[in-house]
């Protein structure tokens, strides 16, 4: 069987981002973009880079701290967006764009209000610009799923024809199904005359839970690149995962004709860190990265794995990179110690101030929780990243009451642009009354939409980690928040939250723009 390369293009920052709420900071796809580099990714889309100056500002800082992963921008097929997203690039060692138009017929007429000659004329015209700047270009004909099959022979021999190395095959609305959308890519991988010219890729969305597994049927087929996400992370139902594509393909490597190139020991690290920057929480039976993903809890299922692995396990946690909760670090432990805990974590800190801040942090957490696991490191880097970042709402101290029998109160103090401000409310529990606290001072007008707390680690000390989700004035935003007092972490995050959704700034969707 040949072993031919199969390309991991990963979008977590471009469509993993489009979803409601999971919008981030630079830093934050910095920090995401570092680790799918060290996870040996091929291809990572960082952004959308007309969408918003924040936009382009990420793609660029992206595009200059990876070096060995190719950063990808995305542009609609227009020349702007093209003109962009090359300077967006500008800084990268191994860039490409990735333009894309619709060639479904509802699409085409209800959308572009475009006829089918047009869009071929402006998707080669987008091709051929793309090439000027750069000779690695991607065309994605958006919803061909949905598309003709004639159309989308012509349009992708076209295209080709103009300069496109990576043809991209998206079910966009997550329409498709394995067996069809499988020999969809046979048929124009086959029928398209220079399809030997170019990489098929697909790009599936997973409405009907399919994207994986139509993902791989195109890779029986003959697609050569996968386009997913870290947790599946996507608007609505998200986007084919990343971790389980690689893991069926490195674990069935007696059907899959190709081989992924990564460190999956990262896998989980990853997964971990793009939680806790969306709040978007993993379930726990997820496959390769939920908590109980590996957890054999029936007795039948422990006798096996006991007597022989294999009975049971098809994968070995450690090479996705689950290692057992271990006490790595403790109250007695020094700052080196920290630090080189943190470097294998693959977490380096840009100034010794930067480490010092965070090993003040640790200490603190120490005091309270006397065994600090690897999970706890995490968040005081997330928690640090936080607080940098959101300037204009701070925290300044918290006191809640809360008895049997008495209404739940909190006195709340806040920095508002470093003035301070203070109120007291009650509610009908103590979070809800600090909430209520933080409203009477900031009187936000927004609607809170999800609150949840997960436990970072186990036990009765570990610190609670709460996502906020808030909108405002049609702006949904997640905001987190970390702390051993659950109330205190609600509060954080539900001011991490009113710092994102009341900074300006709005950005283009860039399948619901104008063409
Ligand atoms: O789902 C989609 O069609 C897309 C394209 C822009 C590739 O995200
Ligand atoms: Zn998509």
């Amino acid at each position: 069987m040949s072993q031919d390369k199969l390309i991991i293009f990963d979008t977590t920052l471009r469509d993993g981002e489009q979803s409601p709420g999971a919008s981030m900071t630079r830093e934050e796809k910095i920090r995401i973009a570092k680790a799918l580099e060290k996870m040996r990714v091929d291809v990572i889309e960082a952004g959308f880079p007309i969408a918003s100056p924040g936009d382009f500002e990420a793609v660029r800082a992206v595009a200059e701290s990876v070096k060995d992963s190719t950063v990808c921008g995305l542009a609609r097929a227009l020349d702007k967006d093209i003109d962009r997203a090359c300077e967006a690039l500008r800084g990268a060692n191994s860039a490409r764009i990735h333009t894309f138009i619709a060639t479904s017929p509802i699409h085409m007429k209800m959308k572009l209000r475009m006829e089918p000659d047009q869009v071929v004329e402006q998707a080669v015209r987008a091709v051929k610009r793309a090439r000027q700047h750069t000779d690695n270009v991607e065309f994605s004909p958006e919803d061909a799923g949905r598309s003709e099959i004639d159309f989308l022979c012509r349009i992708i021999e076209a295209v080709i024809d103009a300069g496109a190395g990576t043809i991209n095959i998206p079910d966009t609305v997550g329409y498709n199904v394995p067996a069809q959308f499988g020999d969809l890519i046979r048929t124009l991988i086959e029928r398209v005359p220079n399809a030997d010219k170019a990489v098929f890729s697909v790009h599936c969305h997973n409405d009907l839970g399919l994207a994986v597994a139509n993902s791989l049927s195109a890779v029986m087929n003959g697609a050569r690149q996968v386009e997913c996400t870290i947790n599946g992370l996507g608007e609505r139902a998200g986007n084919a995962a990343l971790e389980e594509i690689v893991m069926a393909v490195r674990t069935r490597q007696d059907i899959f004709p190709c081989n992924v190139d990564l460190d999956t020991t990262q896998i989980v690290p990853c997964s971990r860190l793009v939680s806790g920057i969306t709040g978007f929480v993993v379930q726990p039976n997820k496959a390769i990265v939920g908590a109980n993903a590996f957890a054999h809890e029936s007795g039948i299922h422990q006798d096996g794995v006991l007597k022989s692995r294999e009975t049971y396990e098809i994968m070995q946690a450690q090479d996705v990179g689950w290692s057992a909760n271990r006490i790595v670090l403790g109250k007695h432990s020094g700052r080196n110690a920290f630090r080189s805990r943190m470097h294998e974590l693959g977490m380096e800190f840009e100034s010794e101030e930067a480490l010092n801040e965070a090993f003040a942090r640790f200490k603190d957490l120490a005091d309270k929780k006397h065994e600090i696991y690897d999970e706890d490191l995490q968040a005081i880097v997330t928690e640090a990243n936080l607080e940098a970042i959101n300037e204009r709402y701070k925290l300044v101290a918290l006191r809640v009451c809360s008895e049997t029998g008495e209404t739940p109160r909190a006195d709340i103090a806040l920095a508002i642009d470093g003035k301070e401000y203070k109120a007291s409310e009650t509610g009908g529990g103590p979070v809800d009354a600090a909430f209520r606290a933080i409203e009477s001072i900031v009187n936000s007008g927004t609607e809170l939409q999800l609150y949840s707390v997960n436990n970072i680690t186990s036990g009765t000390d570990a610190q609670g980690e709460v996502t906020v989700r808030l909108e405002r004035a049609g702006r949904i935003v997640n905001g987190q928040g970390a702390d051993t007092d659950i109330v205190i972490a609600s509060a954080k995050a539900y001011l991490n939250a009113l710092n994102k959704v009341m900074e300006p700034g709005e950005r283009e969707h860039p399948q619901l723009g104008d063409v």
